[in-house]
This record gives C-alpha cells, sequence and structure tokens, in this order.
C-alpha cells in the first residue's frame, strides 16, 4: 500500500498560509525589478487564484500577484578571490532578497548534467524498490512518495530522494534501492557533493567577512553526520491533470544556514518577496541559493529565511537537486553576540539545533506558522 508520506520535508518550514497553486503566467519581463504580471483575460480556463471560491484554496493567500524577475548574481571565481566588491555584492543581495544565484561556481556542465540523469534514473526505479528506502523511524532520509494532505484537498506533486551526506549511510541507502549497488549513482553524487560543498563553504566564508565576522564563523560547526545534512534529489513529474489547489513542493522556508539548488531547464521556482510570488527561471549552470532559518537566527534577523515553493506550470518533468549542510545536533543555535545590540536585543532564546528539527518535524504542515517563530523571544519579553 502506497503509504501516505508527506513528501514536504521536516528540513522545510512549511507556511500553509500560502499553500496553494496559482495559475502561472509566464512573462517576458526579466529586469531586476519586479513588474506586475497583467491580469489573466477571461478566456482563460482557470479562474485567477484571486478570485476562487474559498473552497478551492487550501488557505487563504494573500500573496497571490506573480512576477518573474532575474536574481542577483554573485560569482563564485571573484569570492575566492577575496573580491571586496563581489563580496559587498553578496551581501547585499543576501539582505535584500535572501535568495541570488552563483555563477562561474567551476562545476563543469557535465556533471550537473551527470546529477539529473542520476535523478531520472532513481525515481525511475519501481515504486517497491524506491520504498524500501522509506525513512526508517526517527530518521530523516530516505524515499518520500507523492503525498496527498490529510483532509485529501491538497496534494504535492513531488517525489524526494533525501541522501545522507554521511558516506556511509548514503551507500547503505543506495544498497536499500539497488541490492547490487550502483556505481555510477554513486561516483556521480559524491562528486556533486564534493562540489557543492565547496560553494557553500566559499559562500559562508565570504559573507562571514562581509558581515565583519570571523571568517570560519558560520562553517566550524558543520556536519555531515547530522540527520538533516543531506543531498535532497526532487522530481516533480506529474501528468495528471491536476487541480489548482496541487502545489508540486508547499511554500516552506528551508532550515539550512544556506541551500544550494540546482534546478533542470523545467521552471516552477517561485519566491516570496514583499506581497508577491516572483518565479525564478532557471538558467543552465547557475545555482539558485538561499538564507535558510539556521542563518536567519544567528544574523538575528539580518539576514530573512525566504519562503519559496514550487508550482507546476507544464506537464513537463521538473528535476531539482538541493545541497544542505548544518550543524551538528548539540551546536547551540543563538544570535551572534556582534550582531546584538542595544538597538538590535537578541529575537531569540539559544537552542540546540536538535530542538529546532525536532520541533519542525512535528509540526510540519500544521499551523502555517513559521518553525522560527516557536523560538523567538515574543515582542513583550524582548
Ligand atoms: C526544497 C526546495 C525547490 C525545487 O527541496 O527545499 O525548495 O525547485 N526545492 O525543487
Ligand atoms: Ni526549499
Amino acid at each position: 500500500m502506497a503509504p501516505n508520506v508527506a513528501a514536504h520535508d521536516g528540513l522545510s518550514t512549511s507556511d500553509a498560509s500560502s499553500s496553494f497553486l496559482l495559475h502561472h503566467q509566464p512573462s517576458t519581463d526579466a529586469t531586476p525589478t519586479p513588474t506586475p504580471t497583467p491580469p489573466p483575460s477571461h478566456h482563460d480556463q482557470q479562474p485567477h487564484p484571486c478570485h476562487m471560491q474559498s473552497s478551492q484554496l487550501v488557505a487563504h493567500d494573500q500573496y497571490c500577484l506573480i512576477t518573474q524577475a532575474e536574481l542577483p548574481v554573485v560569482d563564485l571565481g571573484l569570492l575566492c578571490h577575496g573580491d571586496e566588491a563581489e563580496m559587498q555584492k553578496l551581501v547585499m543581495a543576501v539582505k535584500e532578497w535572501g535568495f541570488f544565484e552563483v555563477a562561474n561556481s567551476c562545476v563543469p556542465l557535465k556533471l550537473l548534467s551527470e546529477i539529473e540523469e542520476q535523478v531520472s534514473h532513481v525515481f525511475a526505479l519501481p515504486f517497491e524498490a524506491k520504498i524500501r528506502a522509506e525513512p526508517a523511524a526517527g530518521s530523516f532520509h530516505g524515499y518520500l512518495a507523492r503525498s496527498s494532505g490529510e483532509d485529501g484537498k491538497m496534494l504535492q506533486l513531488s517525489e524526494a530522494l533525501r541522501l545522507p551526506l554521511n558516506p556511509q549511510h548514503r551507500s547503505d541507502m543506495i544498497i536499500q534501492l539497488w541490492h547490487e549497488g550502483n556505481e555510477a549513482f554513486s561516483s556521480v553524487v559524491e562528486e556533486y557533493i564534493a562540489a557543492v560543498e565547496t560553494i557553500l563553504l566559499q559562500l559562508l566564508k565570504s559573507l562571514a567577512l562581509g558581515l565583519g565576522l570571523d571568517p570560519l564563523q558560520f562553517t566550524h560547526n558543520l556536519s555531515n553526520d547530522a540527520n538533516f545534512s543531506t543531498l535532497r534529489m526532487n522530481i516533480y513529474n506529474d501528468s495528471s491533470q491536476s487541480s489548482p489547489t496541487d502545489l508540486g513542493l508547499v511554500a516552506h522556508s528551508d532550515a539550512s544556514l544556506l541551500t544550494i539548488l540546482h534546478q533542470s531547464s523545467v521552471d516552477g521556482l517561485q519566491i516570496r518577496k514583499d506581497d508577491k510570488w516572483i518565479a525564478i527561471k532557471p538558467r543552465i549552470g547557475f545555482f539558485v541559493v538561499n538564507v535558510g532559518d539556521m542563518l536567519q537566527v544567528m544574523t538575528n534577523d539580518l539576514l530573512l529565511s525566504v519562503v519559496h515553493r514550487v508550482v507546476k506550470t507544464s506537464n513537463k518533468c521538473r528535476s531539482s537537486v538541493v545541497f544542505i549542510k548544518v550543524t551538528h545536533p548539540q551546536f547551540i543555535v543563538r544570535p551572534i553576540p556582534q550582531l546584538v545590540s542595544e538597538h538590535r536585543p537578541s529575537q531569540y532564546l539559544p537552542f540546540t539545533a536538535d530542538e529546532y528539527y525536532t520541533s519542525m518535524s512535528s509540526n510540519r504542515l500544521l499551523d502555517g506558522k513559521s518553525n522560527l517563530d516557536r523560538f523567538r523571544i515574543s515582542p513583550t519579553l524582548a
């Protein structure tokens, strides 16, 4: 029997208040400033979400305007050479957008197409094979089938595989999927992880320097062994006639410090900025990077973890690979003292990374409240 597993993972803080599919309207505009999408014509088949009956919505979404924009682009090569101007560009991008793209990463295009190919292979396995890698009790890693909401109204159209970053655990999972192992899959995944890890470390180092902090401030407690350190593969290949309330991936924020995403050429990713959803067009060879909850806490809300989601825009198959490396579970997460002042008091009480992830796993999809809010010092106490 198909398990009713929520494909939206505990690594991501769901935002049920905005989880419904919008009628995606591509725009040709590609300027950095978002421009409103024209209203739908009366020939459109589906109602504009702002005009849907409330029964058609999973929940009211006040952020229903979709626009398209290009994210700020940061040149990794320049950052590697300690280019001061590029570092400041990175800081501006994370402060203003919480999302940016990385160019000139030196990751060969060949490796990107190989990892996409391996994503297709693993999800093409028979269901019986994939479900052998279902997460064990208490474990976060494993295969997540498509899910339907408790009330059957909401469907999340992605399948996901959360591979552990710990090499031994990863190879155990690969044996669950293919009894005889899979050399090609293992080696491409290993090479990919090494490549994106280099990007992550460089970005975190440049960001710390750009904020005037110790360059190792964000990196010294990261661990491959953490349950939540994962390479998450997503596939959105549902070809059925979906309903307007179906999402590829529900609106959520990530629990990471920074998340590094490679998306295939089929669009669908949207980020929430101000009062709009902004569609992010895939660009070959660019990685999309976003601030996660942990960085928001450590920077005392100077950097904000941005809500994003995936919508189904066509019947083309979309895939993505998401690299998330978190701190070890006993690491105490708290705002960095240099970013706390009389004018900017600490917004959070200290907590362990483990407490955060446990809270996230048990509260997912429930009440639309960000998991971060559970750890925030309430304004009356601050
Ligand atoms: C995620 C995520 C976006 C995508 O897995 O957390 O946001 O494009 N994925 O698949
Ligand atoms: Ni995400």
